[in-house]
C-alpha cells in the first residue's frame, strides 16, 4: 500500500488547481461525490419511479452490439439506432429524432451547431449550463434576457442579425417553473425566430404519456427543435434532439459533439427504449406525483419560516441564503434519514442558494412534512445562534 501511495505523495500539483480549489473550499463551494446511503430519495431526478422499473433485455442482442466500435458517422450506427429515431421521432410528434448520449451532449451538440456567425442566439438567463456551453462554442451572437420575461426578450430583438434562435427550458431544473412556451411560439412567429426547447425535466411528466410540455401544450408545430433526457423521470440516460428533418442533417453534418463522439451502444439503445415504454404506462404514477405535488404546496403553510420557491412542479425548494447556512440544513437532512441536497451558488445567484427538494410518486406526504420538521427546526437554530 505503502509502495502504491509514494508516487502519488511526490507528485507536483498546479499552484493554479490548488488556488482554484482553496477558493472553492473557503467560500463553502467545495464539490465531492459521495453515494446515497439507504436515505429517502428527495434529490433524485427519478420522479415516477421509472429506474426501478427498468428491465435489462431477456432476448439474445447481436454479438456486434456491445461495443459501438465507432462514431455514428463511421461504424457506430446499426439500424437499431434508426428503428429507436423513427420511434422517437413518431412519439414526439415529429418529422425526426437524433439520438445523443446524454442531455449534455445533446444540447452542447445543438447550440454549438445552430447558427453560424452571421446568426443570433437569444436565450434565458437560466437555461442549463449544457445550453450555455453549447451557446458558447457557437460561432453566433448571443445575448441573454432576463428570465421569463418576454418584454425583455422583446428588447434585444432590434440587436439580431441572420436567423434568430431562442433557447428556453420549458420546466426550470432550478426552479420548478415553466417558461410561456404559448406566448413565446406566438413572439418567434411575429419576429421570424425559431425556438429551441430543453424539455430535460417535463419529459415523462407532462402529456398522456410523458411526451413533454410542448405536445401537452399541443405546441409541437411551432417549435423547431426539442431536447428530451432519458435519465430524469424516464429513469435511465441518453438524450435526442427532435424536429424538422433539416434539423437533423445539420446536426449529422455539424454538430460536433455527435460526430467526434462514440456513438451509443446498441444495448444502452435497447434500454433507452424501454425506458420509454415503461414511462409512457405510468399514468397511476403521474397522477400519484401530481396530488403529492399540491399536498406539499398545501403543506407550505405549517412551515411559515421556511421560504419556499413559487413552484407547482415536482421541483420544489426552501431557500437558505448563504452557502454554509444551506450545507448545515442539508447536513441536518442528511442525519434525519433524507437526502435533499443544497444548491448553492455559484450555480444559483448569491442569496438565493436553496434545498432543492424533488418530489416523487413514492415520497409519501408524511416523509415531505418530516423533511420539512428538519429542515425548519435546522433554520431556526441557525437564526437563534446567529450562523
Ligand atoms: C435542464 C437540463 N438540461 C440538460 C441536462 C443534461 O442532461 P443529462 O443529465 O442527460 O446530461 C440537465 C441535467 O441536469 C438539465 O437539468
Amino acid at each position: 500500500m505503502q509502495q502504491l501511495l509514494t508516487p502519488f505523495l511526490l507528485m507536483r500539483v498546479p499552484n493554479s488547481l490548488q488556488t482554484a480549489l482553496d477558493h472553492r473550499r473557503k467560500g463553502g463551494m467545495f464539490r465531492s461525490l459521495r453515494p446515497l446511503t439507504g436515505q429517502i430519495d428527495l434529490c433524485s431526478n427519478d420522479y415516477l419511479g421509472a429506474s426501478r422499473k427498468i428491465s435489462p433485455p431477456v432476448e439474445q442482442l447481436p454479438s456486434h452490439s456491445v461495443g459501438a466500435t465507432g462514431s455514428r458517422l463511421v461504424s457506430g450506427t446499426h439500424q437499431g439506432h434508426l428503428d429507436f429515431e423513427d420511434f422517437l421521432a413518431a412519439f414526439h410528434g415529429t418529422e425526426s429524432a437524433l439520438l445523443f448520449g446524454s442531455g449534455y451532449e445533446a444540447n452542447l451538440g445543438l447550440l454549438s451547431a445552430t447558427g453560424s456567425r452571421h446568426d443570433t442566439i437569444i436565450y434565458d438567463e437560466r437555461i442549463h449550463a449544457s445550453m450555455r456551453d453549447g451557446i458558447r462554442l457557437s460561432m453566433a451572437r448571443s445575448f441573454s434576457f432576463h428570465h421569463n420575461d418576454l418584454d425583455d426578450l422583446r428588447s434585444k430583438i432590434p440587436l439580431v442579425r441572420g436567423d434568430c434562435f431562442i433557447a428556453v427550458e420549458s420546466l426550470y431544473s432550478m426552479d420548478g417553473d415553466q417558461a410561456p412556451l404559448a406566448d413565446l411560439c406566438a413572439l418567434a412567429e411575429e419576429t421570424g425566430a425559431y425556438l429551441l426547447v430543453d424539455e430535460a425535466h417535463a419529459t415523462g411528466i407532462y402529456g398522456a404519456q410523458g411526451e413533454g410540455l410542448v405536445q401537452h401544450l399541443g405546441l409541437q408545430d411551432r417549435v423547431f427543435a426539442r431536447i428530451h433526457t432519458f435519465g430524469k423521470a424516464l429513469g435511465f440516460k441518453g438524450a435526442c434532439v427532435v424536429g424538422p428533418s433539416l434539423l437533423r442533417d445539420t446536426l449529422v453534418n455539424f454538430s460536433r459533439p455527435f460526430i467526434y463522439s462514440t456513438a451509443p451502444d446498441l444495448l444502452s439503445v435497447r434500454l433507452m427504449r424501454e425506458a420509454y415504454e415503461v414511462t409512457r404506462t405510468l399514468h397511476e404514477e403521474r397522477a400519484v406525483l401530481c396530488a403529492l405535488i399540491e399536498q406539499f404546496r398545501a403543506m407550505r403553510r405549517e412551515f411559515p419560516a421556511l421560504q419556499f420557491l413559487d413552484s407547482e412542479s415536482p421541483i420544489q425548494g426552501l431557500v437558505i441564503p448563504g452557502n454554509e447556512q444551506v450545507l448545515q440544513v442539508e447536513a441536518a437532512l442528511h442525519d434525519a434519514g433524507f437526502a435533499a441536497r443544497a444548491i448553492r451558488s455559484p450555480t444559483v445567484a448569491q442569496g438565493e442558494e436553496r434545498i432543492r427538494i424533488c418530489l416523487h410518486s413514492f415520497n409519501t406526504p408524511q416523509e415531505l412534512r418530516s423533511a420539512l420538521t428538519v429542515a425548519s427546526e435546522a433554520s431556526e437554530v441557525r437564526r437563534v445562534c446567529g450562523i
